[in-house]
């Protein structure tokens, strides 16, 4: 299929470039709370005095702590799950803009909960902007992966994990004590999330709404027309139109699925499985072990300085994040992926050495941040950003907003999972716990080897039609249209 070169527009970029706020939101309140962690904690020391006229005993500290960090990916599962509720319903850029309630909403929780003394209101809304950000790993990939052109989609699906990154690093910078990771402006630096929110509702209604829902969902021709007018800066959107009305004809006789046909469909068995286990693949590979609890990971490794070289890892994630903007499109998402889950694994073997003879051999510190920045590195050239877009690719507009929750809901579960239990782990395994992250780094990669298709430049109407000539009951493809697709065998 030969591939179409299309140009960005403004009107492409200013809508993507808006929804990826949403993509800095989740980012930031991933790493907001990491640097001022003493701070805030001594805040519920003195609220426990002031309730209870005694020191709060630390276990009910750390579960405090605990319950604190993690509630935000109890929100994100419940969000991400809830995506299919709102997409079909309000259209995917008027979801974006009602969640926003739920950024103000937990801006004021816990903007002024110090104020208020009181901790429930900081962890509820914590809670509040995990569901907010749940919600928007489904929005935002859907809706730019529908506004995109085919040849662009990679590179435009990579600024949501560029927005993320981004948001991360914000926090980081912003949480160093001299700007506002002290005691007194802690509140700010959790309520910030209110800017973003504005911004983005001030700038949405200038962004259209994407074309596919507008024709597919709503059989609205004419606005379809008009946002891809905008969208592709050209009156001439017949071959965009063409594309959508094939997709849509194919929606007519597959209609819309629920989450319960979706799990129980032998048709969307193999994108399903693809697209759960590239969510797997994301976050059991470590990461967030890192961007949690990377200041504690760099001081056990006997660095010196261990706040900036979290700084520093988030340098290293948003550069490397750009690099793979450029290499998307080019280098295809099997390549980068399998490049990434390899370098990750090696750079985890080394992090292990580092760490083990960290007492011997002093300058193994140095190794230890190199095989950190390393391993974020390889991270961010394939396994951060495309399981994200690839959902879109897989999958066409019946099952869509059913396979972004059931993908969302795998994603944020690992999140949580990793985010409870890697202290515990790393106090069992010590020097070793990076090991159990590289074997599953070797599993992801020979699953993605053998099983994931590559999607580049295809239109969705073709991936998805690959799939369907594959699964079981249904005529099989060619070994040339499956070699096409770039899968090796069938699930
Ligand atoms: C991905 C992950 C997120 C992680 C981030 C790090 O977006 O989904 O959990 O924190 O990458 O860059």
């Amino acid at each position: 299929m030969e591939e179409e070169k299309k140009k960005m527009t403004f009107q492409l970029l200013l809508s993507v470039l808006t929804a990826v706020i949403g993509s800095l939101q989740f980012g930031y309140n991933t790493g907001v709370i990491n640097a001022p962690q003493k701070i805030i904690q001594s805040f519920y020391n003195e609220t426990w005095f002031d309730r209870y006229s005694e020191p709060i005993p630390e276990s009910a500290l750390t579960s405090l702590w605990s319950i604190s960090v993690a509630i935000f990916s109890v929100g994100g599962i419940f969000g991400s799950f809830s995506v299919g509720l709102f997409v079909n319903r309000f259209g995917r850029r008027n979801s974006m803009l009602f969640v926003n309630v739920l950024a103000f909403v937990s801006a004021a929780l816990m903007g002024f909960s110090k104020m208020a003394a009181s901790w429930e209101m900081l962890i509820i809304g914590r809670f509040v902007v995990g569901l907010y950000s749940g919600l928007s790993t489904g929005f935002v990939p859907m809706y730019v992966g529908e506004v995109s052109p085919t040849s662009l989609r990679g590179a435009m699906g990579t600024l949501h994990q560029l927005g993320i990154v981004i948001g991360i690093l914000i926090a980081q910078v912003f949480g160093l004590d001299m700007i506002l990771g002290n005691a007194e402006l802690w509140p700010f630096l959790l309520s910030f999330t209110f800017i973003p929110a504005l911004l983005q509702c001030v700038m949405l209604p200038f962004c259209p709404e994407s074309p596919r829902y507008l024709l597919i969902i709503r059989n609205e021709e004419n606005k379809a027309k008009s946002a891809l007018k905008k969208l592709r800066g050209t009156t001439d959107v017949s071959a965009d139109m063409q594309e959508m009305k094939e997709e849509s004809r194919q929606m007519m006789r597959e209609k819309k699925v629920n989450i319960l046909e979706l799990l129980t469909s032998p048709l969307y068995r193999q994108p399903l499985v693809i697209a759960v286990v590239l969510q797997l693949s994301q976050q059991l590979s470590g990461i967030n072990a890192v961007f949690y609890f990377s200041t504690s990971i760099f001081e056990t490794a006997g660095v010196k300085q261990p706040v900036y070289a979290t700084i520093g890892a988030g340098v290293v994630n948003t550069a490397f994040t750009v690099v793979s903007l450029f290499l998307v499109e080019r280098a295809g998402r099997r390549s980068l992926h399998l490049t990434g889950l390899m370098g990750m694994a090696v750079s985890a073997v080394l992090m292990t050495i580092a760490q083990a003879l960290q007492v011997q051999v002093p300058w193994m510190s140095y190794m230890s941040i190199i095989a950190i920045f390393a391993f974020v590195a390889f991270f961010e050239i394939g396994p951060g950003p495309i399981p994200w877009f690839i959902v879109a690719e897989l999958f066409s507009q019946g099952p869509r907003p059913s396979a972004f929750a059931v993908a969302g809901f795998c994603n944020w579960t690992a999140n949580f999972i990793v985010g409870m239990c890697f202290q515990y782990v790393a106090n069992l395994c010590g020097a070793y716990v990076f090991i159990i992250f590289t074997v599953l780094l070797l599993i992801f990669f020979v699953f993605t080897y053998f099983k994931v298709p590559e999607t580049k430049g295809r239109t969705f109407d073709e991936i998805s039609a690959g799939f369907q000539h594959t699964a079981p009951g249904i005529e099989k493809a060619s070994p040339e249209e499956m070699n096409s697709l770039g899968a090796d065998s069938e699930l």
